[in-house]
């Protein structure tokens, strides 16, 4: 099955090594970006794209309950692991690969982090978000990303434990995004150690 791996890796998801140096990291840059964007506005949507546990959303939620939020993942286990743990009267978990995603709502802040890679169609994923934007959305999409032979050599033993990936380099990333008409405000890397590849934070507005 296509999102087998992932469908394996849910219950061990939260205690994974990685955690440590890459996705608990992540998960406090992008909480740096989005809570000064909450705190002025707490009627704010909130969409994140490959949810996995749910991580994320527990974290801004426990500080913006009042916030609406709509976590999507391809992996039924992730999303059941997350409902168990993320629970709140504005919290939706769906199970929905993102290629198979259609709304007609709009959001005002989009997260994407270390999912990306394993989207199979990049460019519509990313025309995808553009049209779930309101005005002036924010958009976060975090990943592994190879832009040199040490990043290339890292990403290939990574793709190993994960579904079909493509971790694309930051210029790649940013021909994408010029395509779905959105904007780039930064860019940060997150590296935690040395043996990490570099994980690009694309900051962008819609
Ligand atoms: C490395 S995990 C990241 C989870 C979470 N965003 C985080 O930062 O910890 C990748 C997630 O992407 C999900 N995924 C893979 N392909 C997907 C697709 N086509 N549509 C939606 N989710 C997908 C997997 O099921 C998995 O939960």
């Amino acid at each position: 099955m296509k999102y087998q791996k992932w469908e394996n890796l849910a219950h061990k998801y939260n205690r994974l090594w990685v955690q440590k140096y890459s996705l608990g990291p992540t998960r406090r840059e992008v909480l740096k970006i989005i809570l000064p964007k909450l705190q002025a506005d707490a009627s704010l949507k909130l969409f994140e794209a490959g949810c996995g546990t749910g991580q994320l959303i527990r974290e801004i939620s426990e500080q913006y309950p009042q916030i609406d939020y709509l976590g999507i993942d391809a992996a039924h286990n992730m999303i059941d692991a997350a409902k168990k743990s993320v629970t709140g009267q504005n919290i939706r978990f769906q199970a929905c690969p993102i290629e198979d995603f259609k709304s007609t709502e709009k959001y005002d802040i989009i997260l994407c982090t270390h999912a990306f890679p394993y989207f199979p169609d990049k460019e519509e994923t990313l025309c995808k978000f553009a049209d779930l934007c309101n005005p002036g959305a924010t958009v976060i999409i975090v990943n592994s990303s190879t832009n040199s032979l040490k990043d290339l050599l890292i990403n290939f033993f990574l793709k190993a434990t994960t579904s079909k990936a493509r971790y694309l380099s930051v210029k790649e990333m940013k021909v994408l995004f010029q395509k779905a008409g959105l904007n780039l405000k930064e860019v940060k890397v997150i590296r935690e150690k040395f043996y990490m590849p570099t994980i690009a934070l694309f900051h962008l507005e819609k």
